[in-house]
């Protein structure tokens, strides 16, 4: 099966080496090999030999490459509305399964993307644009899709925990803070839509579309990033025995649904006040499921190719007619060990 990969930063060089290196597992549970067939890239002569892949597989035209007549799925990790839109829309309506981990656009057009891949009989999937690595989307739209969710809250901004954990515990400074974010990959191209809560609010309006069955877009998100939290604020929370948290709190009653993400004091003996680093972490309350929590790392480059990968295994099985994951044979002959054998 070959794959059109678009956008080579953080994540897209991630989802290489885990390719490369995963190549016979994945090959395993799909039951073909998964081919990168070309690599959308803005300057495609970079020297980019650290990666296990041709150069010739570089390309500066993703609009031929998302087109060939090969290319059976297309991974997105550029970012952005536009031109991922439109490479998405092409692949869709050309029957492509689509990855992608764009949640600024899947929070203002997600509709229109969905729609595409109606009207292509494509899969469209999305497990990186929220929360990293933490298998959350899902859930959500899989797993609990027989319950009724009231709310969804957590931390969903790797970044701005990241600046705020580090503010409590060290008493690092914001700008300082951000830096390191960014060195360590978390943070966005523009750190602005970080913390100013552009992207815990993309993160936000995407949760509650799929938690209510509704649309709700960005516009529709009650927004307050963290820059105007100060370490005097972080000080004095701490005074309290609380923690300073960057939250996203969608909920459902009998009115109708909020989304809204906001700094909030949080007691220190709550779950959410030990979530560190760019960890995220969500609640989900469910009318017969009750509260879950989900928790992992929320950013970064690898973590977030290993939600893109589980996406592509999922799709690339779809597109051979859904063969169920229980009759691989991969692990069939490993050893199992016994409590008394080890
Ligand atoms: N900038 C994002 C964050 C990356 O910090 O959470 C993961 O979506």
């Amino acid at each position: 099966m070959k794959l059109a990969l678009l956008g080579c930063g953080t994540v897209g060089s991630e989802v290489v080496r885990l390719l490369h290196d995963q190549a016979d597992d994945l090959t395993a549970r799909v039951g073909e090999p998964l081919e990168i067939a070309g690599i959308a890239v803005r300057r495609p002569d970079r020297d980019r030999s650290d990666l296990p892949v041709s150069s010739e597989v570089f390309t500066a035209d993703a609009d031929a490459l998302v087109s060939r007549d090969d290319v059976d799925i297309v991974i997105e990790v550029v970012g952005g509305i536009e031109p991922a839109r439109s490479w998405i829309t092409a692949a869709l309506r050309a029957g492509k399964s689509v990855i992608t981990a764009n949640k600024a656009l899947l929070a203002e057009d997600g509709a229109a993307l969905h729609a595409a891949a109606a009207a292509g009989g494509a899969d469209l999937y999305y497990e990186a644009a929220v929360a990293g690595a933490i298998p959350l989307l899902r859930p959500l739209r899989e797993s609990l899709h027989g319950d009724r969710i009231s709310l969804v809250m957590g931390i969903v901004n790797g970044t701005t925990n990241y600046i705020l954990s580090r503010m409590t515990d060290t008493g690092s400074g914001f700008a300082e803070s951000l830096q390191e974010a960014s060195d360590l990959g978390y943070a966005e191209a523009d750190p602005t839509a970080d913390v100013e809560g552009f992207d815990a609010a993309a993160k936000a309006a995407i949760l509650a579309s799929l938690a209510f069955h509704t649309r709700v877009t960005v516009a529709d998100v009650y927004r307050e990033g963290i820059t105007e939290v100060t370490a005097s604020d972080v000080a004095s929370a701490a005074k309290m025995g609380c923690v300073v948290k960057l939250l996203c709190i969608a909920s459902r009653d009998d009115n109708g649904i909020s989304v809204r993400v906001h700094p909030a004091m949080i007691p220190g003996e709550h779950p959410l006040a030990g979530v560190g680093g760019a960890y995220n972490a969500v609640f989900v309350q469910a009318e017969a499921a009750g509260q879950l929590m989900f928790y992992g790392a929320g950013a970064g480059g690898t973590p977030t190719a290993s939600a893109v990968l589980g996406d592509l295994v999922a799709v690339a099985r779809n597109r051979r007619g859904g063969a169920s994951a229980l009759t691989d044979s991969a692990y069939a002959d490993l050893p199992v060990q016994r409590m008394g054998d080890v």
